[in-house]
């Protein structure tokens, strides 16, 4: 089994001199997989401080190249060392129009290029409370998958992040959690995916007291972290969870 990933999203924060501070801050590591998602100008500088993390940006553009001002491309992600690319976070979906097809497509730029997407999914507070969280969450995947394929979905990492706990400081329960990611593995293998082998990953509040418990939980493979990864030492503590709590 592959180890637990925890990625930072810095979302719209940072500056040469902060970013420089954090990643210095983040020592080495051993027996979890770390990422940083960083703005696109800070690619270059995030890639030369990663201290045995992997890169990964924020969003990537469907195109692959043209008369397309201000996108940023899968290729060009790749080439300044990405491994990572997140798609479809609800900020972007909430805030700039993405729906679930344009996801889609984003994560077959990703994949095309190299890239391994980490596909956001999850409802909002209405949805969870009129129990609708299986049929967010599938109508969002069932998207993705209808363009990327169930091969596609197998390379991709899938991040659960319920838009009720994104900063909100009201994470997702360790059960709560756990029953999504259990009932989205569940639909990954239905759907033809190789369920078993996929890292799925809780977002939203992830701090470092609340970090082993979502761990913990059997198809909690890892986090994507906002917040807390603007703090070296937030986000260490975070990773040393993911540690205690072992493999995928
Ligand atoms: P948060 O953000 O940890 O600040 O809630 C998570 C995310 O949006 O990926």
């Amino acid at each position: 089994m592959p180890q637990k990933l925890v990625i930072g999203n810095w979302k719209l924060n940072g500056s040469l001199a902060a970013n420089e501070a954090l990643l210095k801050a983040c020592g080495a590591l051993a027996g979890v997989d770390r990422a940083v998602c960083v703005p696109f100008p800070y690619l270059a500088q995030a890639a030369s401080l990663l201290g045995g993390m992997a890169l990964g940006a924020q969003t990537v553009s469907e195109f692959q190249s043209g008369a397309y001002t201000g996108e940023v491309s899968a290729e060009m992600l790749a080439e300044m060392g990405c491994r990572y690319v997140i798609v479809g976070h609800s900020e972007r979906r909430a805030l700039f129009g993405e729906d679930d097809a344009t996801v889609g497509r984003k994560a077959a730029a990703a994949l095309r290029s190299g890239l391994v997407p980490i596909v956001c999914v999850g409802e909002s507070l209405a949805e969870r409370e009129a129990g609708r969280v299986m049929e967010v969450v599938g109508r969002q995947l069932g998207a993705v998958l209808e363009i990327i394929g169930a091969q596609g979905l197998s390379r991709s990492v899938i991040a659960y992040e319920p838009v009720w706990a994104i900063g909100s400081g009201r994470a997702a329960s360790a059960e709560e959690a756990g029953e999504a990611h259990a009932a989205i593995r569940r639909w990954l293998a239905e759907n033809g995916a190789l369920a078993a082998e996929m890292r799925i990953l809780y977002g939203g509040s992830v701090k470092a007291d609340n970090a082993a418990a979502l761990f913990a939980m059997p198809d909690v493979d890892g986090g994507l972290i906002g917040g807390a990864a603007l703090s070296a030492q937030d986000f260490m503590a975070i990773c040393r969870a993911a540690v205690a709590n072992g493999a995928c």
